[in-house]
């Protein structure tokens, strides 16, 4: 296969929160990085508004300069409030985001090397991704078996020597720091992701980085945010993933001293694949 170079980025949030100075500095190493594709995993704003959106419009127009950009909406991007309980439906949730970013919610790029497929899992205040805990509301999302089925066609579809790689905005392990998963039903979110036999998940939304195994098989990249709001007070981080035919390597670059520098990397071995290897049927219980 054709090795694969990923940037993630995740929650720039702005508005209230975003911090420019990180915001310059991604600008400035992205065309450094000989990226295959940049991935910024939602939350591009703080409140859904006009403002904050043209501004991540902006940042994602820059980063497209160096390689394609593929982004999605978290769950600070969901005019939630425009419809609770999807009371007016779904639509006027998304209004404002597809005005600057376009109609599609759930974009898929194929590029040499990889098909990276964005599934929605923000769906703002709404029965599916509640919790007992009423402070969940509008925070945690959901995976419905829709989107699962949606992106195992367009799996079922792609190249066989094209490595698969999914894009989440919630964090589908549990935060270190915050002990909390993102999704509601997490374990049968899971269990569909698995289903999916991707080489690769990519989600922000708990403001902790990490790099982790979901399933002993699946590697998970997590990254920060672009604000000064990271989980315990951490220095922000950003990803660069390379995934080439045995491995998928996360080298974290971390926010030290004004500057994003590189810092911990991690090794996964990719799950055996090739003729007569069932994808994604045999492992889930
Ligand atoms: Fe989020």
């Amino acid at each position: 296969m054709t090795p694969v170079t990923l940037v993630h980025v995740s929650d720039p949030h702005f508005g209230r929160d975003c911090d420019l100075a990180m915001v310059d500095a991604v600008e400035r190493i992205v065309p450094t990085l000989d990226a295959s594709a940049v991935v910024v995993s939602g939350d591009l704003t703080q409140r859904a508004r006009h403002g904050e959106f043209q501004a991540a419009r902006r940042f994602l127009e820059q980063l497209s300069k160096s390689a394609p950009v593929l982004t999605l909406p978290g769950n600070h991007d969901v005019q939630w409030f425009e419809s609770p309980f999807w009371i007016l439906g779904r639509k006027r949730l998304y209004v404002k985001y597809r005005r600057w970013f376009g109609e599609e919610l759930t974009p898929t790029l194929v590029i040499p090397g990889a098909i990276i497929a964005t599934m929605l899992t923000s769906y703002g205040v709404c029965f599916p991704s509640m919790t007992p805990n009423l402070n969940d509301m509008a925070v945690k999302g959901h995976l419905p078996p829709g989107e699962v089925e949606r992106v195992a066609r367009l799996f079922a579809d792609a190249p066989a020597d094209l490595a698969r790689v999914v894009v989440v905005h919630h964090n589908v392990l549990r935060g270190n720091i915050s002990r909390r998963m993102g999704l509601s039903r997490w374990r049968t979110a899971q269990e569909r992701l698995l289903q999916l036999a991707p080489d690769l998940i990519l989600y922000g939304h708990d403001h902790e980085e990490a790099a982790a195994q979901l399933g002993d098989r699946v590697a998970v990249s997590a990254a920060g945010t672009l604000t000064h709001r990271m989980r315990g007070g951490k220095p922000s981080v950003f990803n660069v993933v390379r995934i080439d035919d045995r491995t998928v390597t996360i080298q974290h670059w971390r926010w030290q001293g004004g500057a994003f520098a590189p810092s911990d990397r991690f090794v996964f071995a990719r799950a055996a694949r090739g003729p007569g290897v069932a994808r994604g049927v045999t492992a889930v219980a």
